[in-house]
């Protein structure tokens, strides 16, 4: 977790450092801090809250200087508060570091680095790195040198920038699990932990692998691995507009993103359907469709609303392809031992392409020798690049910590890879000529959904007070309960849980009274009238009835409190639709409740730690 920024260049850096912090807070809010070196004096600046609580701190003091670094916190390790804040530091030394990851043996080290005579101001992991580094400087060793020899000694994983009065020209970085990202500029460098953050400075961008150490100078920069072998690094181009990452008029990133499927949608689709065929066309897994196809087993691998995407690939999959398909935890999936062959398809699946439990997945199934499917929204992540193969779901930036867009255009490309690996199979033709063509459809229908915005609004105004909530799906609408209750329960702090219908009455049914909202996805598919059979359940216990239906639907409206109609598509389609009134419902809500909805409390956007 947490957004690292750095600074090396002729210009005043405060300004850089906190317009950086401010693009990554989605990774980590409970503090920040900023670290500085100039020639006459070198300085730390921190405070619990967030970053504009540090600029405050800032306003009059007319810091400059022109290399610095950065940290917003996602703590650990130790409380969120001033001393806990990063850089840490050695104060003798003025040696300053900011972290983003865990050490994982920072309490045997810390005893050691005591011992010695170290003296630990905060509760962090974090703070034995810089005294590790400092104990290799007193031994006369150069700034990068005593990094990788401390670096050496660590164990868990870091993305880590640190600075140094005694060596002014450089930055030293380097990476072990958590993303890191030099943006290079001219006669200036820049560091980030995501490059939205670097886009209004350079677009020319490397990205650090791990176990690699950079020393950045204002005008170059050395690449050299942890046994200090120097390596080449590519410069890549990035190209995104600046006002992807910007609100643009919505009052919070995530209604933004809401209002945004249409197109985000529609181009995780564009120039992939191939119509005729009635199939589907993706680079990106070229040369590999066969091995897919052929594959004994598909697992999926993910976290949180990425996992219920994989749930809904699993319904696709099996339906159309008909492989067997397991989804799996991510954090389960890695120490479980799983039985993997070299005849499965892996397919993992995140938003950022940094989750720490899906990358460190995708590692073990890669040595396991599976074919490794990488499903990511974030290009140039670490999930990306460390796949045999893989799909963007092109979403665009996604800035909200509760994932949304992310989530459609994860299911559109599942659709895609499902109708791709599936024509061979049970997918005829003409079946998929009509997905197609519903697909078509998808941004259409999802603008008339997004047009009952108001209607939604008003049905939330009834219900902030609620203390629980429950969805209930079935089949293909199973994993969008889930999701829409994980919505809810992130960013209004209410307790929701979704369940698959027909299992309400081995358990939660007991919770039903006159106070309990239900919401139902009971759209008209395959299993159409046993949802409306669990509809009644809870009707005859007087729970409060919020149903998703379809527009064609008017037998619905007579037995629920408030029906929400959306357009009709393929069953497998379906929840690309029936998830975005529940994506609002849960905005509102929370808005309502006068919530941060854009940083919910003690969540981040990218969660870089196990
Ligand atoms: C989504 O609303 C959540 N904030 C979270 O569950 C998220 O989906 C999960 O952490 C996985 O992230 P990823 O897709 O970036 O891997
Ligand atoms: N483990 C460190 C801490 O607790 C870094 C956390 C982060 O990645 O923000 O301070």
């Amino acid at each position: 977790m947490c957004g690292i920024v750095g600074y090396i260049g002729a210009k005043n850096c405060v300004h850089i450092l906190i317009d950086g912090l401010k693009k990554l807070e989605y990774r980590g809010y409970d503090s920040a801090g900023i670290g500085i070196i100039n020639d006459n004096y070198c300085d730390v600046i921190k405070t619990k809250g967030k970053v504009s609580d540090l600029e405050k701190m800032l306003t009059g003091k007319n810091f400059t200087a022109g290399l610095g670094i950065g940290h917003t916190r996602w703590a650990t390790h130790g409380e969120p508060n001033m001393v806990n804040a990063h850089p840490h530091l050695n104060k003798e030394r003025n040696l300053f570091l900011v972290h983003n990851g865990i050490i994982e043996n920072y309490s045997s080290l810390k005893k050691g680095l005591q011992k010695e005579g170290y003296n630990f101001l905060s509760e962090t992991d974090t703070e034995v790195l810089v005294n590790l580094i400092d104990r290799y400087l007193k031994k006369k060793h150069n700034l990068g040198t005593a990094v990788r020899y401390a670096l050496n000694e660590v164990e868990g994983t870091y993305g880590i920038a640190v600075i140094y009065k005694n060596e002014p020209d450089k930055i030293i970085v380097a990476r072990k699990g958590s993303p890191l990202v030099l943006g290079v500029g001219v006669n200036e460098n820049f560091i980030a932990s995501d490059v939205n953050a670097l886009i209004s400075h350079t677009s020319q961008v490397v990205y650090l692998e791990d176990n690699e150490i950079l020393e950045i100078y204002s005008d170059h920069f050395v690449a050299k691995n942890i046994s200090d072998k120097e390596i080449i690094k590519e410069i890549h181009e990035v190209d995104i507009a600046i006002d992807e990452i910007s609100k643009g008029g919505y009052a919070h990133f995530m209604l933004k993103e809401i209002m945004e499927q249409p197109e985000s949608i529609y181009n995780s689709m564009r120039g992939r359907l191939l119509p005729e065929e009635g199939t589907s066309k993706l680079g990106g897994l070229q040369g590999f469709e066969d091995r897919i196809a052929h594959s004994d087993r598909i697992l999926i691998s993910a976290c949180g609303t990425s996992w219920h995407a994989g749930l809904v690939g699993e319904y696709m999959l099996e339906q159309y392809a008909g492989i067997p398909v397991e989804v799996e935890y991510a954090s389960e999936f890695r120490y479980r031992h799983p039985v993997i062959n070299s005849n499965d398809t892996v397919i993992f699946i995140s938003q950022s392409g940094e989750t720490a439990d899906t990358l460190a997945s995708l590692r073990e199934a890669k040595k396991k020798g599976a074919l490794c499917l990488g499903i990511c929204n974030v290009v140039g992540s670490s999930i990306a690049r460390e796949s045999d193969t893989g799909v963007y779901i092109h979403a665009g930036p996604e800035i909200g910590v509760a994932s949304t867009k992310a989530f459609t255009s994860q299911l559109v490309v599942l659709a895609l890879i499902t109708m791709l690996i599936s024509r061979e199979k049970r997918l005829s033709v003409t079946d998929g000529q009509y997905l197609i063509n519903e697909m078509k459809k998808l941004p259409r229908n999802v603008e008339k959904i997004l047009k009952m915005n108001d209607t939604i609004e008003k049905i939330a105004d009834k219900y902030v007070n609620a203390k629980n909530f429950l969805y209930l799906g079935r089949g293909y609408n199973f994993p969008v309960a889930l999701e829409g209750a994980l919505k809810l329960k992130e960013i209004s702090y209410i307790h929701a849980e979704g369940y698959p219908a027909a299992e309400m009455k081995h358990g939660p049914i007991a919770l039903i009274d006159e106070n309990m909202p239900v919401v139902f996805i009971a759209t008209k598919d395959s299993v159409y009238d046993k949802v409306m059979s669990n509809i009644e359940e809870v009707r005859a216990r007087k729970g409060k009835i919020i149903a998703i239906a379809n527009e064609a639907d008017d037998q619905i409206d007579k037995i629920v409190d408030h029906a929400i109609k959306i357009p009709q598509t393929a069953d497998m389609l379906t929840p690309i639709l029936s998830v975005i009134p529940l994506q609002l419902l849960a905005y509102h809500i929370a808005v309502k409740k006068g919530l941060n909805v854009d940083q919910p409390r003690n969540l981040a956007k990218s969660v870089t730690v196990e």
